[in-house]
């Protein structure tokens, strides 16, 4: 059977920046399937050639030295262009026949993928049932949903409404990139695949975690969309809260979709609501100096370019372990990092006063860019006496496997291909999500509590942030990676 992979906002960046790359890549790794037809659709007048020649640049400048021209006519001879608008429906059923035809009426994996911006998802998902392509039938059917899926939790439920009039949830594929990142999967190799540290991973063991999601841009041009969204919605009710399910989850008794998701969404359940109160003393917000003069920025905007939150998990496991999660923009350096903070030893027997500050044992999940973990555990000074200094186990991806890391689509565009969905969000999932960012951007929104901090790009977002983990007997991990 063959596999046609619709793009709806095949002249958008994700396309040509991502969507493009990795289906190139992966078919210069004899990995996709065999009978691949990749459709774009959109509203600019290209010919099936003059789309072509626009990816074969776009995907030149993306791929680097990858890009190779005899790859790449072979791989482009399987690309087509449908223009049209997807708020017309009778286009829908011109590309009906589109796929008819390229298909040789045979039946096929259909996958829709919709990477337009997230106004058109409804009318593209309404459209793809009016013209019977969203039936299964002949054809087995898959809708792939980009982010932001929703902006809260009412308009998400209504899109999952208006895709389970059209689709079945096992069809619908909702993406969150940070899922097919390696390091993230790792997350659940580590923990599922090994002995010796999930007896520990609890709350007798463990002190807090630290998620941290650092980035050191600016919005840059994305003001228009950032200044409506803001941090929560961007990274914490997607990416943040994914790896928090990832480290908090009970061992799903298969390693298949539904058996994740099952115990996913039982973290997200007991994720401990707060109150307005609580909210102002549990979170931290502010703005990076500079961000209202960005363009597409209001210049009075409230909008939060840092959050950190603390969480708490309410069952046996979690009980008392806070849950410290971050991000920002304009920050010293870019990194994604998960903290395991050990709890001290109950008795020290070594003199601590000769030493540095005593610190416990962590671990270092580092998601990226520097793919690794690091276990930070104290060891003795060599000839002086008995005092003892924090030292490292430190795993490298890139210095264990020679091939470089692949980016998260291709993962992803395999999954979908394959009818994998254990690395997409299900429709619960992304409700529970946003009923735990909702109320805190509700309160931020009503209250001055927490103050809106500016702070100085290049720094680790606003001091109010370190008072604040101080206050709770706690420091932040704000240490730039190294790369080796
Ligand atoms: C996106 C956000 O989802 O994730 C961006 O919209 C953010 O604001 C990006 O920069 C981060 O992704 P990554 O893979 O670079 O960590």
């Amino acid at each position: 059977m063959g596999t046609t992979i619709v793009i709806f906002g095949a002249s958008g960046d994700l396309t040509s920046r991502k969507l493009i790359p990795a289906l190139y890549r992966l078919f210069q790794k004899g990995r996709l399937p065999e009978e691949l037809r990749i459709v774009g659709f959109a509203r600019s007048r290209f010919s099936h050639d003059a789309w072509r020649q626009a990816l074969a640049e776009s995907t030149a400048k993306f791929t680097g030295d990858d890009f190779d021209r005899d790859t790449w006519a072979r791989f482009s001879a399987t690309i087509f262009y449908h223009p049209g608008d997807i708020g017309n429906p009778e286009n829908f059923i011109l590309l009906r026949r589109l796929l008819d035809e390229v298909e040789s009426r045979g039946s096929s994996v259909r996958i829709f993928y919709l990477a337009t911006a997230p106004r058109f998802f409804e009318p593209a998902i309404r459209h793809l049932g009016g013209s019977g392509l969203s039936r299964q039938g002949n054809h087995d059917t898959r809708v792939v949903v980009e982010k932001p899926f929703g902006i809260d939790r009412d308009s998400a439920r209504q899109l999952n409404d208006t895709l389970h009039n059209c689709f079945a949830e096992h069809q619908v594929y909702r993406i969150d990139h940070y899922l097919g990142k390696e390091t993230v999967q790792n997350i659940l190799v580590l923990r599922f695949a090994n002995t010796i540290f999930e007896p520990i991973w609890n709350r007798i063991y463990i002190d807090h975690v630290q998620i941290t999601a650092a980035e050191d841009v600016t919005v840059g041009h994305r003001g228009g969309y950032y200044d409506k969204a803001g941090v929560l919605r961007d990274m914490f009710q997607n990416h943040l809260l994914q790896l928090l399910t990832f480290l908090a989850m009970e061992a799903p008794v298969r390693f298949e979709a539904d058996a994740i998701r099952n115990e996913k969404v039982k973290v997200l359940e007991a994720i401990r609501p707060m109150s307005l109160d609580e909210i102002a003393e549990s979170t931290v917000r502010g703005q990076y100096r500079g961000y209202r003069q960005e363009p597409g920025v209001a210049a009075d905007s409230r909008t939060a370019t840092f959050a950190a939150i603390r969480l708490g998990i309410d069952n046996w496991r979690w009980q008392g372990v806070p849950f410290f999660i971050r991000s920002g923009k304009a920050h010293a350096c870019r990194t994604t990092q998960i903290l395991i903070q050990f709890r001290r030893p109950p008795h020290l027997l070594f003199d601590t006063t000769r030493s540095e500050r005593f610190q416990a044992n962590r671990l270092l999940i580092q998601i990226q860019p520097a793919e690794g973990i690091q276990l930070h555990f104290q060891t003795k000074v060599p000839d002086a006496g008995m005092r003892i200094r924090l030292t490292s186990l430190d795993f490298r991806f890139r210095e264990q496997f020679a091939d470089p890391l692949p980016d998260a689509y291709e993962r992803l565009l395999l999954d979908v291909a394959a009818g994998d969905p254990s690395l997409f969000a299900r429709s619960d999932e992304v409700e529970l999500a946003w009923g735990i960012i909702d109320p805190i951007q509700a309160a931020w929104e009503q209250s001055d509590r927490p103050d809106l901090e500016q702070y100085e790009p290049g720094g680790w977002g606003p001091d109010g942030s370190r008072a604040w983990v101080e206050s709770q007997d706690r420091q932040w991990f704000d240490v730039c990676p190294v790369l080796k």
